[in-house]
């Protein structure tokens, strides 16, 4: 028999010590080793390792007759979008998200979809009994898709009945956490458990072509074994986001074997489940505090789509030694720079302020032409100046302070457009690429010094009349809104 095998795993990043200690120097957790019995996990039962012989096996040439198409679209476009169209035969997707985001919404509407389209789509659930399960779909109504429902834990039971009849095409397993394999001893919910269920249902994958997500719970305690050893072994790792209080979703790709890493997929949470979100500026945009000062929108791009949002900046003089600095949803470095420049070239002085930045809707912005909107936000705080509600703003500030080019500018300014947007504050290069028939009028910056000036212009500007000559200036769709 094989000497057991104990170890302490971390919990969060599966890394494994022979003793106890409190913070694992893998991934620099606190208290989240574990006592686990790895004996399966790392090594087989000698009686089965023993010097066998290898089993001879047929190769094959590259070229082959491929079977049917090997891509399978699940029905929602966004969905699609974020997957690189559709599920791959015989891969491993694992969908990670807080508890209550709308996992298992989002799921069993994608399997009903597939089952109403005449595939076979498999949903085992390991956490909720079968009626809640149904009382879910009824809720969606989709209780009248042909999907096959279970509720089951064993991997071993679930590949044996799975393996019977026809190939699935899709598989859910909610949650891969709930999951236990008898291969080994460690309890369900652990490291050694999580990864070893995976591993038999990758094999699984792969031997049948079926396609299988896998549900993953992400908790910051690090009490439940962290996806975070799945998403090496899967072939796409999808993130599914939002705020609590609001209802927008956002499905990003965080690793994708098979398509992009830069698409996100927006919905909407409805009490008919996920609702898909084909314009997300507009939804972002919705709920506009319009002629607020420190509030500009970004002109962005989230892969290949234009994505309208809106930048709201907070600047506070304060009494602390060391002023804060909290940014949500973007990249605090990319903050720090842009204040640093606005300090070093613009004569603006931050160093006794609070600053606090904002992306609105939950969307995480990765661009660095988001720069100049956050400038642009920052000091229409600062100076208490509205900036025109109907510009948008987009530029890469450079540590000397120049204003540069981003790509896609024309499909930035035709979102603008398209939304009701009159004018676009841009790099100066840019002007020249997109010519006169922008259809919004563009005010080209060449250095970050020039907008401050502008700014600051409309500041004392503002302060002398009243703003009544800026309601003629807001698009006719935002002028309704205006208290
Ligand atoms: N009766 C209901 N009516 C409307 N929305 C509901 C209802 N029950 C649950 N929800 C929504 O569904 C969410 C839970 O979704 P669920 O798919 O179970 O999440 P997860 O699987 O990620 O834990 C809740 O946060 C809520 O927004
Ligand atoms: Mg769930
Ligand atoms: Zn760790």
């Amino acid at each position: 028999m094989a000497k057991s095998a104990l170890s302490f795993v971390c919990q969060n990043c599966g890394a494994a010590y022979n003793r106890w200690q409190g913070k694992c120097e893998s991934c620099g957790e606190w208290n989240t080793l574990a006592e686990e019995d790895t004996t399966g996990a790392t090594s087989m039962p000698v009686s089965v390792r023993s010097r066998r012989k290898g089993r001879t096996f047929a190769l094959e040439s590259l070229a082959g007759k491929s079977q049917d198409a090997p891509r399978l679209p699940s029905g929602m476009a966004e969905l699609d979008r974020v997957t690189g169209g559709g599920f791959v035969r015989g891969s491993v997707l694992l969908v990670g998200g807080d508890p209550g985001i709308g996992k298992s919404t989002l799921l069993t509407q994608t399997t009903s979809l597939l089952a109403r389209a005449g595939h076979r789509a498999v949903y085992i659930s390991g956490e909720e009994a079968i009626a809640q399960v149904r009382l879910r779909a009824e809720r969606l109504g989709l209780a009248d898709a042909p999907v096959q429902l279970a509720s089951e834990t064993s991997v071993e039971d679930i590949v044996s009945t799975l393996s019977e009849g026809s190939v699935p095409r899709l598989i859910v397993i909610d949650s891969i956490q709930t999951m236990w394999t008898d291969t080994v001893e460690s309890a369900p919910g652990t490291v050694t458990q999580v990864r070893a269920s995976a591993q038999a249902l990758i094999r699984f994958a792969k031997k049948s072509g079926a396609a299988i997500i896998l549900v993953g719970h992400v908790t910051k305690d690090g009490q439940i074994a962290g996806p975070r050893v799945v998403e090496h072994m899967v072939d796409a790792v999808l993130s599914f986001e939002g705020e609590g209080s609001q209802q927008f979703r956002i499905l990003r790709a965080v690793k994708n074997r098979f398509g992009p890493t830069d698409e996100i997929g927006v919905f909407e949470m409805t009490g008919l489940g996920l609702r898909e979100v084909t314009n997300p500026s507009e939804l972002f945009l919705s709920e506009r505090d319009l002629g607020t000062p420190g509030t500009a929108v970004f002109a962005g791009i989230e892969g290949t789509r234009p994505v309208l949002v809106e930048l709201q900046a907070l600047v506070a003089a304060t009494s602390l030694g060391t002023p804060r600095r909290a940014v949500v949803g973007w990249d605090p470095s990319r903050l720090s720079m842009v204040l640093a420049v606005l300090e070093a070239h613009c004569g603006v002085k931050l160093s006794g302020h609070d600053v606090y930045l904002n992306v609105a809707g939950g969307l995480r912005i990765h661009e660095p032409a988001a720069d100049l909107a956050a400038a642009a936000a920052l000091v229409s705080s600062l100076t208490n100046a509205p900036l025109p509600t109907d510009a948008v703003y987009f530029g890469e500030i450079s540590l000397s302070g120049v204003v540069r080019p981003v790509a896609q500018t024309s499909a930035r300014l035709k979102e603008a457009a398209k939304l009701g947007f009159g004018r676009a504050v841009l790099p100066e290069s840019a002007r020249g690429e997109v010519g006169s028939d922008a259809g919004l009028t563009l005010n080209a910056v060449g250095g970050l010094t020039t907008l401050v000036a502008e700014i600051a212009a409309r500041g004392l500007k503002g302060n002398r009349e009243s703003a009544t000559s800026e309601k003629n200036a807001t698009p006719a769709r935002f002028r309704r809104q205006e208290g």
